[in-house]
């Protein structure tokens, strides 16, 4: 009889309404004519959670990204944005909640655009309005006094423009950012400063994200959890600790943490400091 009470009570508890995750990505493939460079990529990022995407050059984690960004309409499965379904082409309203920022902050800046202008255009694509306002707040996020707003790429370090790269991303507020190798066309002594930019930002604004780089310790410090790419497939799942751990099952995840450790030495140094 206690018994049954106690059950009866306990379960409006037990059945709690759980959020859909913010991205879950299902049996996805891609394919390029010959080369099948997706192979049934599965994974779930929970709202809040960084995940990485680990694996050597010509794995598919680019490939990945970009068909979740709508980048890429070659695509097969389902992709998911906290719980709808999207297709292979996005309406504008994804790209409030979806931004990408990628590997080479040169080539993704139009070199004759200012600043102001590279934050304005999302702005008024979708429409928003008090735009001086929200790029001042936007540059200051991103660590850029005022001053370098009305500047050109070519007046900017390489840190400088990712950190522009970065508030264009911001700009229209979204909750999942897409980080495809942000650092790795950086000196090794900006990386960690970009990091840790990143870091702060998901903190202050609650963002998810997903972290694609061939540096496990970039993982490592950026990181909950991460997915081991080889060939287009994902051959592990791990949480960070279990990396830290050097605990990988698989003998490949354990080759890339070898290697991954060895050439970029210098970069785990200055990640050490790291906060
Ligand atoms: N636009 C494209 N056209 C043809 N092949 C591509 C294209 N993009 C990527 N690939 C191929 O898909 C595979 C995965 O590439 P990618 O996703 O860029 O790998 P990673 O980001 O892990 O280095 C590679 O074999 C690459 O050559
Ligand atoms: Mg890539």
């Amino acid at each position: 009889m206690t018994v049954a009470v106690r059950r009866r009570g306990g379960l409006p508890e037990a059945v709690p309404s759980t959020p859909a995750p913010m991205l879950e990505v299902v049996d996805m493939h891609v394919r390029f004519d010959a080369v099948h460079a997706v192979r049934g990529v599965s994974f779930s990022v929970t709202q809040g959670e960084s995940f990485g995407i680990v694996g050597e050059s010509g794995s598919g984690k680019s490939t990945v990204l970009r068909a979740v960004a709508g980048l890429n309409s070659g695509w097969s499965g389902a992709i998911r944005i906290a719980g709808d379904a999207v297709g292979p082409r996005r309406e504008r309203g994804f790209y409030k909640r979806v931004q990408m920022v990628f590997q080479d902050p040169y080539g993704s800046l139009h070199p004759r655009h200012t600043v102001d202008r590279v934050l304005a255009e999302p702005l008024a694509i979708h429409g928003l309005g008090d735009a001086e306002a929200r790029i001042e707040r936007v540059l200051r996020d991103v660590g850029l006094g005022p001053a370098f707003r009305f500047r050109y790429p070519h007046q900017l370090s390489g840190g400088q423009r990712q950190r522009v790269a970065v508030a264009r991303a911001l700009i229209l507020e979204p909750s999942l950012l897409l980080l495809d190798e942000p650092t790795s066309a950086l000196d090794v002594s900006v990386q960690a400063e970009i990091l840790n930019l990143l870091t702060r930002l998901r903190a202050e604004h609650g963002l998810t994200f997903v972290l694609v780089t061939h540096n496990l310790a970039v993982v490592a410090h950026m990181c909950e959890r991460l997915a081991v790419m080889n060939q287009g497939r994902i051959v592990e799942e791990l949480t960070v600790e279990q990396l830290r751990a050097a605990e990988p099952r698989e003998p490949y995840t354990r080759q890339l943490l070898r290697a991954s450790l060895g050439y970029d030495r210098e970069a785990a140094r200055n990640l050490e400091t790291f906060d």
